[in-house]
């Protein structure tokens, strides 16, 4: 089944996520939806933003390397499994780049994630710079490189997501989603049956080209996963009539 995270980053208050899932759970009915859905909010939301009829499960942002202990300001991921999460978000761009984490930190994470029984949905992807000195296939080995001592038995989800096409608008072609997913495929085929995400500016207009050019296994939104309407036709679930453009 093609899996959609909504990725929430910074936004949404428990009143505002409240909203968002009684529109989501409206939108969706009471039949199992078609796809897997997973909302990926602010721990504060986390609670306000479950279903409790199961329609979508929950993912945190990011989990301490450590499993607990004097660290002010982290959530393990034992807490975050306790708060109902399924998927935990590790190695996300912003993460890296803005919060400095390296391969080995992300490491640490993705062992306390398996230690709680949670699944990462580990991010890669190269910068603009990198792409444009071609060196997209060395970076996404060095970072697929981090999952070493991961167990290739578990459950395990990947996003592609390039940072030059994170927020700003311009998202992969989906031949380039297609050949990045296939050069992932190639670094993981130890692995059983892993998932292939795509992210980056990922929008209701170019969802559904990209989904079926590329063939990844589905997307990780950010901007455009804000509303639940356009979070539910990106995922195939909702029709875009009468819905403005480029939201
Ligand atoms: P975007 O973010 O959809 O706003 O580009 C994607 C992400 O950061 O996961």
């Amino acid at each position: 089944m093609k899996l959609f995270v909504a990725n929430w980053k910074m936004h949404m208050t428990r009143p505002e996520a409240r909203a968002y899932a009684e529109a989501l759970s409206e939108i969706l009915g009471d039949g199992a939806p078609r796809r897997e859905l997973v909302l990926a909010p602010p721990y504060t939301a986390l609670e306000a933003a479950r279903d409790l009829k199961g329609r979508w499960s929950l993912a945190g942002q990011n989990v301490a390397a450590e499993a607990r202990g004097a660290f002010t300001g982290e959530v393990s991921a034992a807490m975050l499994s306790d708060a109902g999460c399924r998927y935990v978000i590790v190695g996300h761009s912003e993460r890296r780049r803005i919060f400095g984490e390296g391969e080995e930190t992300l490491a640490k994470k993705l062992a306390r994630v398996r230690e709680a029984g949670l699944v990462p949905i580990y991010c890669v992807g190269e910068t603009g710079e990198e792409r444009a000195a071609g060196q997209t296939s060395k970076i996404l080995a060095r970072q697929t490189a981090t999952l070493a001592a991961d167990s290739s038995d578990s459950p395990l989800v990947v996003a592609y997501e390039p940072v030059w096409a994170i927020g700003t608008g311009v998202a992969a072609t989906p031949r380039d989603a297609g050949e990045a997913r296939a050069r992932l495929a190639e670094l993981l085929s130890a692995r059983r049956s892993p998932r292939v995400l795509y992210g980056g500016s990922v929008t209701p207009e170019n969802a559904e080209e990209l989904l079926e050019v590329s063939r990844v296994d589905g997307f990780l939104i950010g901007r455009a996963s804000l509303n639940a309407r356009s979070f539910a036709a990106i995922a195939g679930l909702s029709s875009l009539d009468g819905y403005p453009a480029g939201v």
